[in-house]
């Protein structure tokens, strides 16, 4: 029987030096399904992103499975040419290469592609410049969206694509990350994306810590990671309505009940 599960995370624990950041994480996800992690500042959500990347600074143990096939002791690069992308929350600056290059190592698509996105996204001025090299908080989150739009993964990994942005870019990079994740039209999307709109509905998991994207991206299932321990499984809106509501204090209740449950 074919996997049901693109994506799979099991019993998976992180340790940055001496120290246990992710103890012990257990994660699925369905093909054409998209995930939210909310946590506390600190919590590890960065950690976890680079960490199933595959980027070094980190000794993992438990499995991570990408079609089924375990691909925990793969080099960052064998991951992304099996079809995993991420958005950095903090990309650095690469003096000495243009954008338009570095899209050009990972693009799928043709250059017409990558000039309409970069159109589309306030980019053209960008491709000849440095990568990120004096571009503002917002004119960095849209070109990690670029460089995804046109790597074009089947799992996604976007951490904080809102943060640093203003609002009025929120709604663009809001807009065409729903599109990336090739969800459904909507109401407020620009009409004209339809031409350029894929077949299908990619996965990811994708890290906010103030919601606002969650306007624009229709995200499937909501967790949240504490204490270096995912918990919870709901609607992502209505967690972000609570968590609004009632801060993450209220998860530490649920937190300790599991702990005591394991402990038992
Ligand atoms: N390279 C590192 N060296 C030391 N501590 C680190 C390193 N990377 C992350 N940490 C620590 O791991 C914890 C989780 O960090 P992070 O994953 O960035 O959290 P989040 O993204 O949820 O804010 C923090 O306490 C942070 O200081
Ligand atoms: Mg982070």
């Amino acid at each position: 029987m074919k996997n049901e599960y693109l994506f799979e995370l099991k019993d998976f624990h992180v340790w940055v030096g001496e120290k246990e950041i992710l103890k012990g994480l257990n994660l699925r996800i369905k093909q054409g399904s998209v995930h939210v992690i909310f946590g506390p500042n600190g919590s590890g959500k960065t950690t976890l992103l680079n960490a199933v990347m595959g980027f070094s600074g980190y000794r993992v143990t438990g499995q991570i499975l990408f079609h089924g096939k375990d691909i925990t002791r793969l080099p960052v690069n064998e991951r992304a040419r099996l079809g995993i992308g991420i958005s950095f929350q903090r990309p650095p600056a690469i003096h000495g290469v243009k954008l338009r290059h570095l899209i050009a190592t990972s693009a799928k698509t043709n250059g017409r592609l990558l000039d309409e996105y970069a159109r589309k996204l306030n980019l053209v001025d960008f491709l000849e410049r440095d990568v990120n090299v004096g571009f503002s908080g917002g004119e960095i989150k849209r070109a990690e969206l670029l460089q995804l739009l046109l790597q074009d993964p089947d799992l996604i990994f976007l951490d904080e694509p809102e943060s640093g942005v203003d609002l009025e870019n929120i709604a663009l990079i809001g807009e065409y990350t729903n599109h990336l994740l090739g969800k459904k039209l909507r109401p407020q999307e620009d009409k004209t994306m339809k031409e350029l709109r894929r077949e299908v509905s990619k996965s990811g998991l994708l890290i906010t810590h103030t919601g606002h994207i969650l306007n624009y991206v229709n995200a499937d299932v909501g967790h949240i990671l504490m204490g270096g321990r995912i918990a919870c499984e709901a609607n992502p809106q209505e967690m972000l309505n609570t968590l609004q509501e009632c801060g993450f204090q209220e998860c530490y209740r649920c937190f300790r009940k599991e702990e005591d449950h394991v402990k038992r």
